[in-house]
């Protein structure tokens, strides 16, 4: 069995769905259910006997005692955090308290029961942290992508919450000899993402008829990867990485947040048709420390772990959208109370 944290969340929801679809290992997911999680996600292995939903905070530590002592995973995967940079200049404590005390208070409870784990279990047992690019800061025009050896230079309480969390799993396994492994991520897309997100949240709007919100000009750069690419790589670094080491994942797809709005405008209009999406671009008022480009050199998990991914920008894009189109239910399901608070909050009318 496996502890996937943060699990009804958008990257966790897939991960547990893809696990469950490709392996019989079952799977105990622990969440707190905050505004960015939804057992709607989870839908498809509701009724699965193999999977086990708990509701709770990974900065419950008898609640982890609790599940590990019980279920006896041999490996946890951390996908539960506060994942905003928008909510964490508007509201960093969140972010403190899940990134990084949650972060410990899972991982310290991880370190002792793995202290008192019999062989096999032990040499089997694995502690996989899943973090971000963002931690390494904001890369000029024409820099080389981040490699595992990039300096830490995180910006935004977000990024410098997940680079405090990736010093302690470092820490865990140089001093204690915890078997971890991290995984540093550029941007994800893909079915079940919370519309505060660049491509659900123009989705949400095109649909809608509103503004589609380009922060700044719109030049600043990200490297996209497909949500199952990104379970794919996951899955494998847990089976075939190196305790103790880090891994870049990333989709070899740079682009303007600019060329990413035109992109998913042109395939609404397929998809869609009807309106022109594209008249419906707004440049507001930019992100307070934007950082301008992140790249991923994703050469180590390529040669280490044969990992790369399979969807293009293209194929994953059109997936994604016809996702949403399928899925209305789910996201007026999702858009209704907190989340207008949050829109009205962040996209104040001097903005527009
Ligand atoms: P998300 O915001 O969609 O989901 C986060 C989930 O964690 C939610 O289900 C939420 O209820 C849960 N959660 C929050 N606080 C919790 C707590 N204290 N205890 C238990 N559960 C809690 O996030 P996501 O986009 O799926 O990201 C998952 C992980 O991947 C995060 O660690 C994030 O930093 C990392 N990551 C995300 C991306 C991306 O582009 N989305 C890229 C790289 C890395
Ligand atoms: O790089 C990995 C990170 O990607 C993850 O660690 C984060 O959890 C995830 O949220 C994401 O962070 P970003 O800040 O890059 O993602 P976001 O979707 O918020 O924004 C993507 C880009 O689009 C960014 O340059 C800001 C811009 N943007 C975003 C929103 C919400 C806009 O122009 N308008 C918007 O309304």
């Amino acid at each position: 069995m496996i502890l996937v944290t943060g699990g009804a969340g958008f990257i966790g929801a897939n991960f547990v769905i893809d696990w469950l679809a490709q392996s019989d290992e079952r799977v105990v997911t622990l969440d707190k259910l905050t505004y960015a999680g939804n057992l709607g996600n989870l839908s498809p292995v509701r009724d699965d006997a193999r999977h086990v939903f708990v509701r709770g905070d990974i900065g419950d530590r008898a609640l982890a005692e609790r599940l590990l002592a019980e279920y006896r995973p041999r490996a946890i995967v951390n996908f539960a955090a506060e994942t905003h940079v928008d909510r964490s200049i508007h509201g960093p404590a969140a972010f403190i308290a899940t990134n990084v005390v949650g972060t410990f208070e899972l991982l310290d409870a991880a370190r002792a029961h793995f202290a008192a784990l019999p062989e096999p279990e032990r040499a089997r047992f694995r502690f996989l942290h899943v973090s971000t690019d963002e931690v390494f800061g904001s890369l000029g025009p024409h820099d080389a992508g981040f490699s595992e050896t990039t300096a830490y230079a995180p910006n935004s309480p977000y990024s410098a919450s997940k680079a405090a969390a990736d010093h302690l799993v470092r820490a865990y396994h140089h001093t204690y000899g915890v078997p971890v492994l991290t995984t540093n991520c550029s941007n994800n897309y893909g079915p079940r993402q919370f519309p505060e997100k660049l491509i659900p949240l123009m989705i949400h709007n095109a649909l809608a008829g509103n503004p589609l919100p380009v922060y700044g000009d719109g030049g600043n750069v990200r490297d996209w990867l497909y949500v199952g690419d990104h379970c794919a790589a996951i899955r494998a670094v847990l089976e075939r990485g190196r305790p103790g080491e880090t891994y870049n994942i990333g989709g070899n797809a740079e682009m303007t947040n600019l060329e990413v709005v035109n992109a998913l405008c042109r395939v609404l209009a397929l998809q869609r048709p009807g309106r022109d999406y594209a008249a419906q671009i707004n440049f507001v008022r930019d992100r307070p420390g934007h950082d301008r480009r992140y790249a991923i050199d994703p050469t180590k998990i390529r040669a280490e772990i044969g990992w790369a991914p399979r969807e293009t920008f293209e194929s994953g894009l059109a997936q994604t959208v016809r996702w949403y189109l399928d899925n209305s239910a789910w996201l007026a399901a999702v858009t209704s109370g907190e989340y207008k608070k949050w829109v009205s909050l962040n996209y104040a009318t001097e903005d527009a």
